[in-house]
């Protein structure tokens, strides 16, 4: 096959741009609406976009009840699978809507309706996935917080979103130890101002919780209380929100991810078999949480609402018990593709270089394995694809997106893979590279990567409560275009590659991280005056954070241990506030901060410097002795 991309692809690309309205109108049909769209893309209001405004559907509906009804019923819909406890589980998807809708009756029962917020902060048990899509019965929205966070950064969340009800998991089983996730919630109600009105605690045996009596109500007793009856779904407009998921931008204040019922539907059922070539019935494994994007994409929405199968895995790519974790599971269900992060393979590769896990078992159900959530580095992949023999699929997207942005279509077209690329920008979404006024690049100069409004289905219509920062955020960097926040270029070939960040957003173990987040949490020890977090290169995370802190004038910690000390307690802090994801270790205590004359901490420049990298000093720094000072600090690591 050669670079240049003609045929399926390229036709399909096209009459996305041309008629976009026939293109999604075809894509419409997959899902069941209750009342069919007339529009398919209302442009009435740009920069804001709505797709199929004037149709109604229950997404629950789409994902469970159809299926059940044509003839699906004893299919399974997720296999759990968790070695961090020994327990494996599969549920069918009559067994999954029966848990759903008895969910859903004791939510309703609770008082939560159609547009209600309901917070889960759940580790990966099926009960997460139970609890959303009770939530999508309803019409509330759901707003998953990733289990790795603490109090500061759920606090945040529960204040933005205002839930009425907050159902969690009592505690999270991490390869190394039991995390009590309860303390974590009690902490973070007590912070924010927004007050829940009750808890559901799912009380797991690794670690029950205490309940707070008049507050917190225990998952099990209402999912076997005979006195609530299943609920049914409630039809809700393409355009009501189906979830909110919080990602981290630039500042401490997480941005709220809104996601519509009906692009989201017709986006997620069409992405599977096009983008991932799984149709219904088939076994596929997105291994993430749910409290990530990709959980919610990959792990629940899409799988279901195909009719596939999805796998449902709570544990690691190693130490749970060993590298051959992921040759485990694949081999038990035959799992056709899986999609993960590259650190995943990292780690693999780092712990059993030779794949001889893999020898044990039999993974010819494998047809491909997809990887993204940051960038793919060339000896992954290569080791990847050695190691597996198969086609190994590079996919750039965002929450943002809620899919890829590029990726190679391999239902549509299997084109030629081009390693250090995600391929080619998917079906629906119109990616440039521009410079700083906006003007298009030639094929190969770097750029800031932009894709032109409207986005497809599925995308973020705008941030919950805050049209304003969607669009100072995002649309006003260039008009007419949404600004991903990557920089990176396009090949002659149309294949697009991301290079990193252009902004200060954090990318450890393909976690998404606020610098802000971390900043505040250390700025909050009573001996900083102030900081600084980059985010430096790492051969297994591919990122991890380095602090850069400046004391208080007059505190002196040069007695013996004491800045030992202090490091000690700057990092616990941030475990304690932002979570233990955030991974900081290294934290450098400096005199001063290199700014420029309007006080911006020079974070890119300092991260150059720190990777090895020719670093850009803008004209505008303050004082550029104080960079020269930090230099040896920054190269020691
Ligand atoms: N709840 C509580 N704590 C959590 C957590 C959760 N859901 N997830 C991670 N943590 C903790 C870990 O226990 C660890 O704590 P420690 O510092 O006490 O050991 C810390 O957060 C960092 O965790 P992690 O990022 O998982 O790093 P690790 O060193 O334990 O493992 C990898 C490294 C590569 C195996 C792991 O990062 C991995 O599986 N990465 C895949 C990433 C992925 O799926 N990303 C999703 C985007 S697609
Ligand atoms: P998240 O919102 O957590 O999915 O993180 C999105 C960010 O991760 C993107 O903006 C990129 O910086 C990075 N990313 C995700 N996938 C890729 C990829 N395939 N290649 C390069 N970077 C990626």
């Amino acid at each position: 096959m050669s670079g240049m991309t003609t045929g399926a692809y390229r036709e399909l690309h096209e009459r996305s741009s041309t008629d976009p309205a026939s293109f999604w109108g075809e894509a419409a049909e997959g899902i069941d609406w209750i009342t069919k769209p007339t529009t398919v893309l209302d442009d009435s209001k740009p920069p804001f976009y709505r797709w199929f405004a004037d149709g109604t559907l229950n997404t629950c509906y789409n994902a469970l009840d159809r299926h059940v009804a044509n003839g699906r019923a004893d299919q399974a819909a997720i296999h759990y699978e968790s070695p961090v406890t020994g327990t494996s589980r599969s549920y069918t998807y009559a067994e999954l809507l029966e848990h759903v809708a008895k969910c859903a009756g004791a939510l309703r029962n609770l008082g939560v309706t159609k547009g209600d917020r309901v917070v889960i902060y759940m580790p990966m048990i099926p009960e997460a996935v139970i609890a959303m899509l009770a939530c999508a019965r309803l019409g509330a929205i759901h707003s998953v917080v990733f289990g790795g966070f603490a109090p500061a950064e759920l606090a945040a969340r529960i204040d933005d979103a205002a839930p009425k009800l907050i159902i969690a998991g009592s505690c999270g089983i991490e390869p190394n130890r039991v995390v009590p996730y309860k303390p974590f919630l009690d902490q973070a109600i007590e912070r924010s101002e927004h007050k829940p009105e009750k808890c559901i605690m799912f009380q797991r045996e690794q670690g029950p919780a205490t309940l707070i009596e008049g507050r917190d109500l225990d998952w099990n007793d209402l999912m076997s209380d005979s006195t609530i009856e299943p609920a049914e779904c409630v039809e809700v407009a393409a355009t009501d929100p189906l979830y909110i998921l919080y990602t981290s931008g630039t500042t401490g204040k997480p941005k709220g991810i809104v996601r519509d019922n009906g692009g989201h539907a017709v986006a997620m059922h069409w992405s599977l078999p096009n983008l991932y070539g799984v149709g219904p019935g088939g076994v596929w494994w997105a291994a993430s949480d749910v409290g990530w994007v990709v959980g919610h994409s990959y792990i629940v929405y899409s799988p279901l609402l195909v009719g596939a199968t999805s796998i449902f895995f709570e544990g690691k790519p190693v130490g749970t018990p060993d590298a051959g974790a992921f040759w485990r599971v694949i081999e038990k269900h035959k799992v056709e593709a899986m999609f993960t992060a590259p650190t995943a393979f990292r780690a693999i590769k780092k712990e059993d270089p030779n794949a001889e896990h893999l020898k044990k078992y039999d993974v010819s159900s494998l047809k491909r394995l997809f990887l993204a959530g940051e960038r793919l580095d060339p000896d992954t992949y290569h080791w990847a694809h050695g190691t597996l023999g198969i086609p190994v699929i590079d996919n750039w997207w965002q929450t943002e997106t809620g899919w890829p942005i590029a990726t190679n279509p391999v239902g549509v077209e299997e084109l030629e893979v081009k390693p250090g690329s995600p391929s080619v920008p998917t079906p629906g979404y119109h990616v440039h590279v521009l410079d700083d006024l906006g003007n298009q690049l030639p094929a190969n100069s770097e750029g800031a990567i932009a894709i032109k409004l409207p986005m497809p289905p599925g995308t973020l219509p705008t941030l919950w409560q805050d049209d304003d920062r969607y669009v100072s955020s995002y649309l006003s960097a260039y008009e007419g275009y949404y600004l991903t926040g990557d920089g990176g270029f396009i090949d002659e070939d149309g294949y697009v590659y991301v290079m990193g960040r252009t902004d200060d957003v954090l990318n450890v173990a393909g976690h998404r991280l606020s610098t802000g987040s971390i900043e505040a949490a250390l700025s909050g020890h009573p001996k900083v005056a102030e900081c600084a977090v980059i985010g430096v290169h790492d051969d297994l995370k591919g990122q991890i954070p380095r602090a850069l802190v400046v004391l208080k004038s007059g505190v002196d910690v040069s007695g013996e241990g004491q800045t030992e000390q202090l490091r000690a307690e700057l990092v616990e802090r941030v475990r304690n506030e932002v979570g233990a994801v955030a991974a900081l270790k290294v934290v450098d205590v400096v005199v001063a901060l290199p700014k420029t004359r309007s006080g911006k901490i020079l974070r890119k420049t300092m991260r150059q410097i720190a990777d090895g990298q020719e670093a850009m000093v803008p004209s505008t720094i303050e004082d550029a002795s104080v960079l020269d000072k930090l230099r040896p600090v920054l190269e020691k690591h």
